[in-house]
């Protein structure tokens, strides 16, 4: 009856520019990676993580992270293939939960809420937030040629929760990159229910993401909570 956590790990950080995978990049001098496993097991939620590393920093992630419960092995050219990769060295899971590396501060009370839906009986699970801003649709000339209704709209975040054989079943089905587990399993037909997410799961992407993240670690109580 377990829970496997697969940690796609194998982007570049281009977007981030840190000169070196996002992944590995320190956050108050504690690497993503770090964080993001670290969250996963002090959840209490997870039994094991499988990071998809960078085929060029094995060994550093293995070094940074690799134990009994984390194995770290070769991610893919995107991420999709990352989480393929990983998916099949999941084992007989029962659970799996698909977390982004670069949502290096999701709070454990995330990871919880997506594993007990699936205790519950869900099939898919994902955390999302309203959208905030107000949403155009725009021509790509750049005239507005509509303002979406945001009411029913939502912001996707990780972890992302599957029982294992839909998440398989989905693989195996869809060759298609997507930016989103969930999609895959949306387009088989599977239900996928939503538990709130937070704002602390925000995806580093940009140098500004990461100002945010550090200003947020700092006043924070633990230095590295
Ligand atoms: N990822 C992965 N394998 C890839 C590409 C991405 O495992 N071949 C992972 C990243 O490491 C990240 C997550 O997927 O944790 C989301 O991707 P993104 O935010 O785009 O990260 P990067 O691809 O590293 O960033 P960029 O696109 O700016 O290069
Ligand atoms: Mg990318």
């Amino acid at each position: 009856m377990s829970t496997v956590a697969l940690v796609p790990a194998a982007g570049r950080g281009e977007r981030l520019g840190a000169g070196m995978p996002k992944a590995l990049v320190p956050v108050a001098r504690v690497p993503m990676l770090s964080r993001a496993v670290r969250g996963l097991l002090a959840s209490g939620q997870i039994d094991r993580v499988v990071v998809a590393a960078p085929p060029d920093h094995l060994r550093a992630m293995t070094e940074l992270v690799g134990s009994s419960r984390v194995q770290v092995l070769r991610g893919g050219a995107d991420r999709t293939d990352s989480v393929r990769l990983a998916l099949e060295a999941a084992g007989d899971a029962e659970r799996v939960l698909v977390h982004d590396a670069a949502r290096a501060f999701t709070p454990a009370s995330v990871i919880t809420a997506v594993v007990d839906r699936l205790r519950a009986g869900a099939r898919a699970v994902i955390p999302v937030l309203p959208v905030t801003d107000t949403v155009k649709r725009v021509e790509q000339d750049g005239r507005v040629s509509a303002t979406v209704d945001r009411s029913d709209l939502r912001a996707v975040q990780t972890p992302q929760g599957f029982a294992a054989e839909v998440l398989r079943a989905a693989y195996e089905h869809d060759g298609g990159a997507l930016t989103d587990d969930a999609g895959l399993v949306e387009r088989m037909g599977v239900t996928v229910h939503t538990v709130a997410g937070h704002p602390h799961a925000l995806k580093i992407t940009t140098p500004f993401d990461l100002a945010i993240a550090e200003s947020v670690l700092a006043t924070r109580k633990a230095p590295d909570a």
